[in-house]
């Protein structure tokens, strides 16, 4: 064996850092590895608009077909992204004999469980590093570096948008939507960035890296979800006077037996290094019982990043294929631990809340009251400036309490008329 032959399927950003990577370090790689990455074919809906690498006209196609029913392709490399029809492009290349290395996290959120289930049928590999942290190689670290881990816990800053925003209102005092449109400026938003800010796309790379650690292959439903769009540059100044960050965190991790997995602005402690992290770079912290604690860190999304995770795996099957070997790289085992999901309700935790109340005497002794009611004991309490018609914030912050009992005080509290309607709540974790 002297070449394995790659069909890749999206000629755009990524494809073509991938194709630059291969012809520009052929050599390096050749050597490395004892074997030719040869890409036999790209196909692209548009081949007329001019990509930041050349290739000969032989190369290129309209037709997937060209690809995925060729016998001598050994790899089908999908960077089309979307769900339809990248996934019928996924599931014909399986059926016909190729391994798949994709970058696409929302297929594999959405439609892992046939896709996985239908690649260990075939004794075939789904490789998908550059869908979490692009060039951070957290997939393979949490795969093979950590095989003999028991993992606690893992946070992650995973969308670069939300990280980018969150950090431009914090260091330039701006609003939510000052921040954002710096970002669309900058390249660093999509013209409808709703899957970012909203934090869908957090959300469906927090489901692989949750079946990584636990073994756990969670449906979107099954993850709470919720957005930056809310934050205001108000809660940022008066969380960084507590000493507190906001974020934008997924999260994994193991509380008595039970996981949760969810997606929402989080404040941490400002000498945490997550609260460090800062713009369009990605981070995650794994907590695991031998490595212990562990900060991976890097550019969360470009074309040579994405692309270096791509070739990573390319090589890996490379190998496989030279030893006549399949590993499945699904190597990861329900935690036995775990007994069931956590719903959202059901999470204790510290929270951050701040409300808007009539400057009046009595006014926070019937808030503790309502608080108390429902068996939420506050650890602090700050009235901030007096602001126009005697209307003033009130942030306080909760010492552990069961989010359904919280949300429930919350409602109470906003139907006071004392109180303006919409009280704050972002949930605080250690970390
Ligand atoms: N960009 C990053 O930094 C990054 C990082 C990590 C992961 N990813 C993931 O990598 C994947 C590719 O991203 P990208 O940034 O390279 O996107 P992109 O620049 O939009 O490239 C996708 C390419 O596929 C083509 N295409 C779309 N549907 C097709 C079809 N049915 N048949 C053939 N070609 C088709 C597109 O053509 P048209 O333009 O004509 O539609 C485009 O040329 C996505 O899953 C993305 O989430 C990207």
């Amino acid at each position: 064996m002297n070449k394995i032959n790659v069909g890749l399927i999206g000629f755009g950003n990524v494809g073509s850092g991938v194709v630059k990577i291969l012809r520009e370090k052929k050599h390096l790689l050749s050597k490395k590895i004892g074997v030719e990455i040869n890409i036999k074919k790209i196909c692209d809906k548009d081949l007329a608009s001019k990509r930041s690498i050349s290739v000969e006209k032989s190369l290129l196609t309209r037709s997937p077909k060209e690809i995925i029913e060729d016998p001598q392709t050994d790899v089908v490399v999908e960077l089309i992204g979307g769900i339809h029809p990248a996934k019928e492009y996924v599931v014909q290349a399986l059926k016909s004999g190729k391994h798949i290395v994709t970058a696409n996290k929302a297929l594999l959120a959405q439609e892992g469980r046939e896709l996985f289930a239908l690649a260990r049928d075939r004794e075939k590999n789904i490789y998908f590093e550059a869908s979490v942290g692009a060039g951070i190689p957290i997939i393979k670290a949490l795969r093979e570096g950590l095989v003999a881990n028991k993992f606690h816990s893992i946070f992650g800053i995973v969308n670069g948008t939300s990280n980018f925003v969150l950090s431009q209102m914090s260091r330039n005092n701006c609003s939510f939507a000052q921040a954002l449109s710096e970002a669309k400026a900058r390249g660093f938003a999509e013209k409808d960035p709703s899957l970012d800010i909203n934090g869908i796309d957090s959300a469906h790379k927090l489901i692989l890296l949750t079946y990584l650690c636990f073994g756990k292959l969670a449906s979107f439903n099954d993850i709470f979800v919720e957005g930056i769009s809310h934050i205001s540059i108000s809660d940022i100044n008066y969380a960084r006077e507590l000493g507190l960050e906001i974020k934008l965190l997924a999260i994994a991790k193991i509380e008595k037996g039970e996981l949760e997995v969810r997606v929402h602005p989080t404040l941490i402690p400002k000498t945490h290094l997550l609260s460090s992290v800062e713009g369009i770079v990605n981070s995650i912290y794994v907590s695991s019982d031998l490595a212990g604690n562990l900060l991976f860190y890097g550019p969360g999304a470009g074309q040579l990043c994405a692309a270096s995770a791509v070739v990573s795996h390319l090589v890996d099957i490379t190998k496989d294929i030279k030893a006549g070997l399949f590993k499945s790289v699904l190597n990861n085992v329900p935690d036995p631990s775990v007994k069931k999901l956590r719903k959202i309700d059901e999470i204790e935790s510290r929270y951050y809340i701040r409300f808007m109340a009539m400057d009046k005497p009595g006014v926070l002794a019937r808030v503790s009251g309502i608080l108390a009611k429902f068996g939420i004991s506050v650890a602090s309490v700050n009235q901030k400036e007096r602001r126009k018609a005697h209307i003033v914030p009130i942030v306080m912050i909760i010492h552990e309490a069961k989010e359904k009992n919280l949300r429930q005080a919350l409602v109470t509290i906003d139907r006071l008329n004392v109180v303006k309607p919409k009280s704050v709540a972002i949930r605080m974790e250690e970390v």
